[in-house]
């Protein structure tokens, strides 16, 4: 029998890259998924490509009524939620110099203030044994040079998943960190537009990167399916990298 058969499963950021590889890693493995992104035309596409009875749900996890209809409707069509997965995230900010109030708000709103309360909407759908899986940053371990903010925002997403994990215990849910190093997703390919910072990232990946390569979304996503799984019964509260061993450095 598949890892997640019979189970079901919200993904933010579902429609592309980290969170869409995901979407279709639990799909393989039997869960029912809904899709969550701002584009509405891209959320239903993904679903469609996830497949597998997958929906797609438009809605931007930075505002509180979208969240509530959103999690409204996930009630709706499964009933209840047995993993939930907050991908949903950017890069941004800007280093100390120069960061404007404006970009510091709009990249804690999204990678920080929408993930709390992204979980706290999920909440009443839960199901005992539920697994709610973070996606971190190998960000919040190395120093990236004016990447202060985006550090920050991920680091603080390490004391949610470490509190969470024990308040929900008694609810048998369990809740972890899972960080990915540089991978091969539309975000990257806009961090690297121009040839200067491709060569940045080749850097990077030689000189602080032991598998001295990109990774792959799948390569993140096996990972959280495993995580969604009973077989990580016993893992809550922790951070795992899937970043060729970037954090090392
Ligand atoms: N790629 C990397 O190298 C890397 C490394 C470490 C960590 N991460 C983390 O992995 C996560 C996914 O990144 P990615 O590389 O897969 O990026 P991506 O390809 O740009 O995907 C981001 C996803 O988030 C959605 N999203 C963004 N803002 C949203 C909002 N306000 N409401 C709802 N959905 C929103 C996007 O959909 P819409 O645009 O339609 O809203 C899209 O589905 C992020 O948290 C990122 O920090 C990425």
């Amino acid at each position: 029998m598949s890892m997640l058969e019979g189970k079901t499963a919200v993904v933010t950021g579902g429609s592309s890259g980290i969170g869409l590889a995901i979407a279709q890693a639990l799909a393989q493995e039997g869960a029912r998924v809904a899709v969550v992104g701002r584009r509405e035309a891209v959320v239903h596409a993904a679903a469609a490509a996830v497949g597998a009875g997958a929906i797609g749900i438009p809605a931007d996890v930075t505002r509180m009524t979208d969240l509530e209809r959103a999690f409204g409707e996930v009630g709706k069509q499964f009933g209840g939620l047995d993993i939930l997965v907050c991908s949903a995230g950017s890069t941004g900010g800007g280093p100390l110099d120069s960061c404007t109030e404006e970009a510091f708000d709009a990249l804690m709103d999204l990678n920080v203030k929408s993930v709390f309360f992204t979980a706290q909407k999920a909440l009443p759908l839960l199901r005992e044994g539920a697994s709610v899986i973070v996606i971190g940053s190998v960000a919040d371990t190395i120093v990236l040079p004016g990447g202060g903010v985006y550090s920050a925002s991920k680091a603080a997403l390490r004391a949610f998943v470490r509190t969470w994990a024990s308040d929900l215990a008694p609810r048998g849910v369990r809740v972890n960190l899972l960080s990915p190093g540089v991978t091969e997703t539309p975000l990257l390919e806009r961090l690297q537009s121009t040839p200067e910072s491709v060569q940045g990232f080749d850097h990077l990946m030689a000189q602080r990167t032991a598998l001295k390569r990109r990774g792959r979304a799948e390569e993140v996503a096996a990972v959280a399916a495993f995580l969604a799984s009973d077989r990580a019964s016993y893992m809550t509260g922790g951070v795992l990298y899937a970043d060729g061993g970037m954090h090392n450095w």
